[in-house]
C-alpha cells in the first residue's frame, strides 16, 4: 500500500492563486501535474481542513484550482446532456474530515462544495464528517485529538465503509 500525506501549507503551488496575469502558466508541472499524478495514484484520500469565513481554506482552494484541468480530470469530450465527465474515477473513496469554531452556519460553501467539486472530478465522496464548536469551552481548552471523540462514532462507521 502506498500512502501520502500532503501538507498543503508547505507547497508553493497552495500559495499561488489564478489570476488573468498568470493563467498562461499555472498549470505547469510542479504546480499541477505531480499533484494530478499524485491524485490519480491513489484510491483513497482523507481530506482535512476547518472551515474559514464560512469557506474554505485558500490553500484548499488553490489546490483544486490546480488539479481542476480540462481533458486531464474532467472533460466534456463525450458529453451528451452537457455534464461534464470525470477523470479521477481511481478516487473510490475521499472522507472529508473538517472542523469548525462555531456550528450553526451554512456548510454550503465549506463541505457541500469540496463534496460537490471532487464529484465533478469523477471522485466517491463520502459523508462529510463536520467537528462543530472548536473554538468555544470546553473544546477550545482541549487537545484536537481528545476533541475528536465528538465525533467518535461517525468517525468509526465512516472508517468501516472506507
Ligand atoms: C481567519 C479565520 C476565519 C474563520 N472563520 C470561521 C467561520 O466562518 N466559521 C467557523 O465556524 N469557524 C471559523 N474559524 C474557526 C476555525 O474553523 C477553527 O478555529 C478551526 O476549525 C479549529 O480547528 P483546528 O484546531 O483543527 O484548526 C475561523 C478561523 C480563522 C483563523
Amino acid at each position: 500500500m502506498i500512502f501520502f500525506y500532503l501538507d498543503l501549507n508547505k507547497t508553493a503551488m497552495a500559495e499561488k492563486t489564478l489570476t488573468r496575469n498568470n493563467i498562461g502558466n499555472y498549470f505547469n508541472q510542479n504546480d499541477s501535474f505531480d499533484f494530478i499524478e499524485q491524485l490519480k495514484s491513489v484510491d483513497k484520500v482523507i481530506l482535512n481542513f476547518s472551515m474559514i469565513n464560512l469557506s474554505i481554506p485558500a490553500l484548499l482552494k488553490n489546490y483544486i484550482d490546480h488539479i481542476t484541468l480540462a481533458n486531464v480530470t474532467f472533460t466534456y469530450k463525450g458529453s451528451t446532456d452537457g455534464n461534464a465527465i470525470g477523470l479521477l474515477t481511481n478516487l473510490k473513496n475521499v472522507q472529508l474530515l473538517t472542523t469548525k469554531g462555531g456550528a450553526g452556519t451554512s456548510n454550503a460553501a465549506f463541505t457541500e462544495y469540496v463534496k460537490g467539486m471532487l464529484e465533478f472530478l469523477g471522485a466517491k465522496v463520502a459523508e462529510p464528517i463536520i467537528n462543530e464548536m472548536m473554538d468555544i469551552p470546553p473544546y477550545n481548552e482541549q487537545t484536537p485529538v481528545l476533541n475528536l471523540e465528538k465525533v467518535k462514532e461517525e468517525v468509526i462507521k465512516a472508517a468501516k465503509l472506507f
